[in-house]
C-alpha cells in the first residue's frame, strides 16, 4: 500500500460509451481522517484509527503531523495508529501548507501543547472560492489567542485558551471542527453558535467523546463545549465517505448502469437519495450497501446546495453532469461555494448545453449581489463526445472522469492527482466497474 496513492502516470485516457457496471467499495471519508488525525494530537497518548482511507489528502495529514513529531504506524491496509508523546516543533512550513487546506487546523493541538503556531497563510486545496479563515481566527482569539501574520504566516499565540461564546456568520464545517478541538481543553465553557453539524462533524465529535472531552450538541446549531484538563487517545472506526458513495451513485445512473457501492450507508445520503429518486434514478439499500441503476427515463430537477442536512455542495458536479442525460430543463443553484462552476466548460466543450447565471434562481443566497455565476441551468439529454480534459480540482475531476466514460470516442485527462487525493485505489475501482485506462 502507498501513503500517497500517486498514480504512476497522472494522465489517463479513456475510451468512452460503456455503462458502468459491477461493485465497488468506499474508503473511509476524506473529510474524518484528516481531521480526527489532527484532533489526536491533543493527547500525549496513542490512538488507533480503522477503515483509515489511502488517499492523498490522509498522507499530506501525516507529512504535516510528522513535520511537528508525531509518528504514524500503519498497524494493516486500513489501520493506523498515531503517536505524539511529545511535539517537537510549533511551526508548519509553507511547503506542506501549500498542499491543502488542513494545516490551520493545527492551532488547537499547537496552541495546547506548544503555546505557539506558525501556520503559513497561503493555503492550498482546491479552487472553488475565495476560502478564507476568518471564522477560525475569530474564533480562537475570542479563546484568548493573539493572531498577527508575520512574512504570509498566521503567528497564534496563547498563554492558555479559556472558554467563550462564538457565533459563526455561516455554519462553516473546518471552522466548527477546528473550533470544537480547540475548545476541548480550554479552560472553562465554549458556545458554538451556527455549527456545521456534518456527518463529519459529528464522526469527530464522537472521537473527541471517547478521548474525554464533554461536547453538548443542541438543537439549534450549537455546541457547547466544557474544558477538560487532559485528553486521552482512544480507538475510532471512521464512517464511510459519503461523497465518494454518492459520486459513484450519480456515475451508476448517469452511465445507465448498475453499479453495487458496498458501505455505502443511506443515513449519511438521505438527501442525495431523494435528488437521484426525483430525477428517476433507482436504488436498492442493502445490508452491506447501496445499489444504483436507472429504471427508465430521467427527468429535469431543480436543485440547490445547501450545509447539512441539505444537498452537498460536493455531491454537485456528479450530479449535474446526472442531469445532462435527464429530459428537460434542469436547475442548480450552489449556495455553499461561490466559485463551483468553474469545471462546467470542459462539459460545454464534450457537447452538453448548459448556461451559467450571477443571479440566483432559486432562493436568494449570499451571492446575490456577487459576481460569482453560481446559476446553472442544464438542457438534456445530450449525448457527450470525448474530449483533451485537465483537471481543476477533486470533485471537478472525478466528473470528468465519469463524462469521459459516459462520452461517445476518446477522452485525455491530465492531473489524476488532484482525483486520488480524495479518492482510494481510484485506478483499480474503476477498472472493476469495467473502465479500460490507458496511461497517456
Ligand atoms: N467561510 C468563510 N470564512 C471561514 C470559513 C469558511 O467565509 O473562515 C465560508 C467559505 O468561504 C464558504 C462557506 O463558508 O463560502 C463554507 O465553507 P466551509 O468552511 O464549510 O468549507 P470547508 O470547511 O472549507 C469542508 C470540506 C469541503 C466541503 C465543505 C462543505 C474539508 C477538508 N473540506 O470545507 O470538502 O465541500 O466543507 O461541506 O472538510 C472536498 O472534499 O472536496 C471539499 C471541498
Amino acid at each position: 500500500m502507498t501513503l500517497n496513492n500517486k498514480t504512476e502516470n497522472n494522465t489517463w485516457t479513456i475510451e468512452g460509451g460503456q455503462p458502468l457496471s459491477g461493485e465497488v467499495s468506499v474508503s473511509g471519508a476524506k473529510n474524518s481522517i484528516t481531521k480526527l488525525l489532527v484532533a489526536s494530537l491533543l493527547s500525549s497518548e496513542p490512538s488507533l484509527f480503522s477503515n483509515v482511507p489511502d488517499i492523498g489528502d490522509r498522507a499530506i495529514t501525516q507529512s504535516i503531523g510528522e513535520a511537528v513529531g508525531a509518528k504514524f504506524n500503519l498497524k494493516s491496509a486500513h489501520s493506523l495508529e498515531v503517536s505524539a508523546p511529545d511535539l517537537s516543533s510549533d511551526e508548519i512550513s509553507l511547503e506542506l501548507g501549500n498542499q491543502n487546506r488542513l494545516a490551520i487546523m493545527m492551532m488547537g493541538p499547537l496552541l495546547h501543547r506548544k503555546g505557539r503556531a506558525l501556520i503559513p497563510a497561503a493555503a492550498g486545496g482546491d479552487k472553488i472560492g475565495p476560502r478564507p479563515v476568518d471564522f477560525h481566527l475569530d474564533g480562537v482569539r475570542k479563546m484568548g489567542a493573539r493572531v498577527e501574520v508575520r512574512d504570509g504566516a498566521y503567528l497564534i499565540e496563547s498563554d492558555g485558551l479559556r472558554g467563550a461564546d462564538i457565533a459563526l456568520s455561516y455554519p462553516s464545517v473546518t471552522s466548527t471542527e477546528n473550533l470544537l478541538i480547540a475548545a476541548t481543553l480550554a479552560k472553562g465553557r465554549t458556545t458554538i453558535r451556527n455549527a456545521a453539524i456534518e456527518p463529519e462533524v459529528m464522526d469527530l465529535v464522537t472521537y473527541l467523546q471517547k478521548m474525554g472531552a464533554i461536547i453538548d450538541y443542541k438543537v439549534d446549531r450549537t455546541f457547547v463545549i466544557q474544558g477538560v484538563e487532559k485528553l486521552s487517545g482512544a480507538t475510532h472506526r471512521l464512517m464511510p465517505d459519503r461523497i465518494v458513495a454518492a459520486s459513484l451513485g450519480a456515475a451508476a445512473v448517469a452511465s445507465d448502469g448498475d453499479v453495487f457501492v458496498r458501505n455505502a450507508q443511506q443515513r449519511d445520503l438521505i438527501t442525495f437519495l431523494n435528488a437521484l429518486r426525483r430525477v428517476g434514478g433507482a436504488f436498492e439499500v442493502q445490508a452491506d450497501g447501496i445499489r444504483f441503476f436507472r429504471k427508465g427515463a430521467l427527468k429535469a430537477i431543480d436543485l440547490e446546495t445547501s450545509v447539512h442536512p441539505g444537498f452537498m455542495t460536493d455531491w454537485q458536479p456528479p450530479f449535474l453532469l446526472l442531469l445532462t442525460q435527464a429530459e428537460g430543463m434542469s436547475v442548480v443553484h450552489e449556495t455553499v461555494f461561490e466559485d463551483r462552476f468553474g469545471y462546467v466548460s470542459a462539459l460545454q466543450d464534450m457537447g452538453a448545453e448548459i448556461a451559467l447565471y450571477d443571479s440566483c434562481l432559486g432562493k436568494s443566497c449570499r451571492f446575490s449581489t456577487s459576481h460569482y455565476k453560481h446559476s446553472a441551468v442544464i438542457k438534456g439529454p445530450i449525448k457527450l463526445r470525448g474530449a483533451d480534459i485537465e483537471v481543476p480540482d477533486l470533485r471537478a475531476g472525478f466528473t470528468y472522469l465519469i463524462a469521459a466514460i459516459m462520452a461517445e470516442g476518446k477522452s485525455t485527462i491530465h492531473g489524476i492527482e488532484h482525483i486520488t487525493r480524495g479518492y482510494e485505489h481510484l485506478e483499480s475501482s474503476l477498472q472493476s466497474l469495467g473502465v479500460v485506462i490507458e496511461h497517456a
